[in-house]
């Protein structure tokens, strides 16, 4: 379970994800497989007017999916987004959204929504107070889905190569930090001007020696890479940093540190919230604890395609009636 210090670290790293207020999932690699679907299949499933939560939201993209349906369809549903990060996206009737809330500690009376869903989110919570939380806010007779990172599947495998390639072009070997420490002694003046040279040489020569490598490290990124376009943006300011004041310089190759490290935590944070068989038979009695019945979890994506990579577990559950 995360401590409250790595907790705020990840809601923060969240933010930065989101700042820019892109509204799509964190996965868009090929996929050739529709969640869209999966939704608009379950919001059919829904009475008109219901009250719709959307635990661990990011910018929305599940929630305004459900609001473009009630649109469309005429359902007239509420849409209440949560996540602990800060949320950019654009306001829309019937959507309300609640930025800086822990899906374990929910604002909400009990039984106060007739769904529950969440679409890659769920999962990063502590599972047991997330599942108490979702039983204790969904009214009886109300209904639930959940898609959650499948172990192997396809979302945790692009993560994990995308991890590797950051980690390869610029961590591992150093020339992030090297280029870092570099641009701090451009900018430090004062005594002891022949020992930070010396330094300086040293550091000069190891990224010459790892820079030819670094091409083949980013073989196979597409053009939205992290990886990518970090090394790019880092390799581009040293070469031209004597266009700008050294204070800057050190400024942009702390940003694209910070930028890094971000990254590396949310990825790794999708690795860790990744759940096998077992973890999804656990979940399921988890759920009938707090009175949520939930059917067999199913592995979505791969029907009927063949070698197609599986994406997600898909959850479905209902509330039972006969409650306290
Ligand atoms: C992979 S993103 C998915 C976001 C969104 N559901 C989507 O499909 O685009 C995971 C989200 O979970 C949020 N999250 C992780 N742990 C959380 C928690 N304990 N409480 C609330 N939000 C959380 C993160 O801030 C992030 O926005």
């Amino acid at each position: 379970m995360q401590n409250k210090d790595n907790k705020a670290a990840a809601a923060h790293s969240w933010s930065r994800y989101w700042a820019d207020g892109k509204g799509v999932t964190c996965y868009t690699g090929a996929q050739g497989f529709s969640l869209e679907k999966i939704w608009k299949s379950f919001f059919a499933s829904l009475p008109k007017g219901a009250h719709i939560l959307d635990l661990a939201t990011g910018n929305g993209a599940v929630a305004h999916l459900a609001c473009q349906y009630s649109d469309t369809e005429n359902k007239n549903f509420h849409v209440t987004g949560v996540d602990y990060a800060a949320i950019r996206t654009q306001p829309r009737a019937g959507l309300v959204f609640h930025p800086q809330t822990s899906i374990e500690t929910l604002p909400f009376d009990a039984q106060s929504f007739d769904a529950v869903i969440s679409q890659y989110g769920f999962e990063y919570a502590a599972i047991e107070a997330a599942t108490a939380e979702a039983g204790r806010v969904l009214k009886a007779g109300g209904a639930m889905r959940l898609l959650i990172h499948a172990q192997n599947g396809a979302v945790v495998t692009d993560a994990q190569t995308r991890l590797a390639r950051l980690r390869a072009a610029l961590l591992d070997n150093g020339l992030l930090s090297d280029i870092k420490t570099m641009a701090a002694l451009e900018v430090k003046k004062g005594p002891q001007k022949a020992r930070r040279l010396n330094h300086y040489k040293k550091l000069a020569q190891h990224c010459d020696q790892v820079l030819p490598d670094v091409g083949a490290h980013l073989q196979g990124a597409d053009g939205g890479d992290s990886a990518l376009k970090l090394t790019r943006f880092l390799l581009t300011l040293w070469a031209h940093r004597d266009d700008y004041v050294p204070d800057d310089v050190l400024a942009k190759a702390i940003e694209v540190e910070t930028e890094a490290a971000s990254y590396v935590m949310r990825l790794e944070a999708m690795n860790h919230a990744a759940q096998s068989q077992k973890d999804m038979d656990k979940l399921v009695q988890g759920f009938k604890a707090v009175g949520v019945v939930c059917e067999k979890p199913v592995l979505i994506g791969s029907e009927g395609k063949g070698s197609q990579p599986v994406l997600a577990w898909c959850v479905d559950g209902k509330r039972t009636v006969g409650r306290e």
